[in-house]
């Protein structure tokens, strides 16, 4: 299923965070617990930011959430790059969350061990083949990439595993992410794309000609759960009308 959500640039934030909570609520009620993939990246971060004024913190136990990371860069914890320092910066510290509900990346080691360690955690946390997140919140690169699936990378053609180290070749960098098939296996997967500046290539993205080497995000296609694109007017205004009626 997938749907797209359009936002002026003012309240896509809002909404953003009306979905967070509304899922956050609706995984409480039937589970006990809240799971969810946090994304790198500006336009995530403005929504980590928006839950923390304190109307919004009171209306979720955070006794009940599961910080989990879909991507992590290959830097310690308190490299202004890490997206853990990102989401502590702009959320965590100013919430009740007990430490082991945070599941921070362990970049400390080296990157293979590190994509080895988590999916450990990973599994130790989701029963089943596949991590059942009841939410992966992503990004979308000009590039066409999320999370940390890069165009032309090796990580693209994994089909087993659930988080791995994966590198990226035009920045030369080497990065942490989940695959294709564990953001796939989510309940929902939120895409937040904001910006005049990604119209280019969600429109290659969304025009439907499937080349996933070349637009990673395209991969994205939950199994069984919810794919909604919430987009601002500044991108979704120079789309063509047809891709989005
Ligand atoms: C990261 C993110 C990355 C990000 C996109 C969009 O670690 O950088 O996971 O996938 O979401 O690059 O970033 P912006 O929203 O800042 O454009």
């Amino acid at each position: 299923m997938q749907e797209i959500i359009i936002q002026d640039s003012k309240t896509i934030t809002h909404k953003a965070m009306s979905m967070f909570l509304a899922l956050a609520k609706q995984a409480i009620d039937k589970r006990g617990v809240f799971s969810v993939a946090l994304s790198g990246g500006s336009t995530p971060e403005s929504l980590y930011r928006a839950l923390c004024y304190d109307a919004i913190q009171a209306q979720i136990d955070w006794q009940k959430v599961h910080l989990f990371w879909g991507d992590e860069r290959n830097v310690p914890a308190s490299d202004p790059d890490s997206n853990y320092r990102m989401v502590n910066e702009a959320l965590m510290k100013y919430i009740a969350i007990p430490a082991e509900n945070v599941h921070r990346v362990p970049t400390e080691m080296t990157v293979t061990e590190a994509a080895i360690a988590y999916e450990k955690d990973l599994r130790l946390f989701f029963p089943g083949d596949w991590p059942r997140f009841d939410l992966v919140l992503l990004g979308m690169g000009e590039d066409g990439h999320t999370a940390s699936l890069f165009p032309h990378s090796e990580g693209l053609a994994d089909e087993k595993r659930w988080f791995i180290a994966n590198f990226a070749p035009k920045r030369d960098v080497w990065r942490l992410t989940l695959t294709k098939n564990a953001i796939n296996a989510a309940r929902h997967v939120l895409v937040l794309v904001k910006g005049a500046h990604k119209a280019p290539m969600l429109t290659k993205v969304l025009r439907g000609d499937f080349n996933p080497i070349e637009k990673p995000i395209q991969s994205i296609n939950p199994v069984d759960g919810q794919l909604t694109w919430l987009l601002d007017e500044d991108v979704a205004s120079l789309l063509p009308p047809e891709l989005i009626a």
